[in-house]
């Protein structure tokens, strides 16, 4: 059966990370108007957010959105296997089990970044999620955490990950240092790592690989590509967006003809916003909230940025009125 879905999700090149309280259904929407191609990941969503809380809302997402990655976080078979049904009903295209969080409240839930540090257990999962869906189960994990940095570490855990039948790893190419420093810090510190992941990808040929950490243009996705099967990107296609346009032309090779410009993005985003306040009771700075960096380093991004963090808390304020304003004001 894996080997059916496996056919039916080739690997796409590049990817937009899982970023909690960045990545959610209305920045996935607006990413996607900006590259038709790109694979979406959700938010880390845990078992215990979805077996016990509202359950539909942390599974919704607009049809628009795929191919779209779901991002579980937990470490109960049982649990994983549960919530890996759910995605499939919902119809996600791939599940994703985070081993790479290293936050507190992650770590407390024994699950994310701690987990590599049992590979026995993060095996145990990917079998009961496999057994439980037909779609394809991928890791995100870091080189290695604390003091367990070393290429063997990191081989132990793939090896015994991909016996489980886990055929696609992502790599955060940095380790994460459990305490001491807040999640925002270990996205920096220490420094990226890229030889040790590469060294891994030589290991596991038939294996594939994402590499993820701190690649920013198309230019630094291409140099990727010559070793990897595919790049992440995090941060950049949040604040920058306009990015995935240049990835899109320069990737995935789509004609500038049918992509669209910043002013047409954000045009098209008034009809969504208008849709999620009828559905759902939206507010207007729900969406715009993420849409604050398609100006970035344009002239008038200054007037954009502030226009949408202003305008729409205004009482009977539209959403067309919210970006035509913004619009009007950044090209001024
Ligand atoms: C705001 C924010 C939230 C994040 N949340 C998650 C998450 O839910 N799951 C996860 O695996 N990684 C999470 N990450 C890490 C990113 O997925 C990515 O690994 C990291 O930012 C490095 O990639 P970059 O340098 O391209 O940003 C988060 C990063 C940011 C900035």
């Amino acid at each position: 059966m894996n080997q059916v879905n496996k056919k039916q999700n080739p690997i796409r090149p590049v990817s937009i990370a899982p970023m909690l309280d960045w990545t959610d259904r209305h920045c996935r929407y607006f990413h996607r108007l900006l590259s038709p191609n790109i694979l979406l990941y959700t938010e880390m969503v845990t078992t215990g957010a979805l077996i016990h809380g509202d359950r539909e809302r942390f599974l919704r997402f607009n049809k628009e959105e795929h191919p779209i990655a779901i991002q579980l976080a937990g470490s109960n078979p049982s649990d994983l296997a549960e919530c890996s049904i759910m995605a499939e009903d919902h119809g996600y295209n791939e599940i994703n089990l985070n081993c790479g969080c290293p936050s507190d409240r992650v770590q407390k839930g024994q699950f994310g970044a701690v987990l590599m540090e049992n590979p026995d257990i993060v095996a145990k999962c990917i079998e009961s999620m496999q057994k439980a869906t037909s779609l394809p189960i991928t890791v995100k994990c870091r080189i290695g955490i604390d003091e367990q940095d070393s290429f063997e570490f990191l081989d132990h855990f793939i090896s015994i990950v991909k016996q489980a039948g886990c055929a696609h790893f992502i790599i955060h190419a940095r380790k994460a240092l459990l305490t001491g420093l807040s999640p925002k810090e270990n996205r920096s510190i220490p420094p990226i790592n890229y030889p040790r992941a590469e060294e891994i990808k030589n290991k596991y040929p038939e294996l594939t690989f994402s590499i993820n950490g701190e690649i920013k243009t198309p230019a630094q996705i291409k140099e990727h590509l010559k070793t990897f099967d595919s790049v992440m990107i995090g941060r950049e296609a949040y604040q920058n967006p306009y990015i995935l346009y240049e990835i899109e032309r320069e990737i995935f090779g789509t004609s500038e003809d049918t992509l669209l410009s910043r002013e047409q993005v954000a045009r098209a985003m008034i009809h969504y916003i208008e849709k999620q306040i009828d559905k759902h009771d939206t507010p207007i700075n729900a969406v715009t909230r993420h849409m604050m960096g398609l100006f970035k380093s344009q002239k008038g991004g200054k007037k954009w940025r502030q226009v949408l963090s202003t305008l729409p808390h205004e009482k009977g304020i539209t959403p067309a009125q919210v970006i035509e304003e913004a619009l009007k004001r950044t090209s001024t």
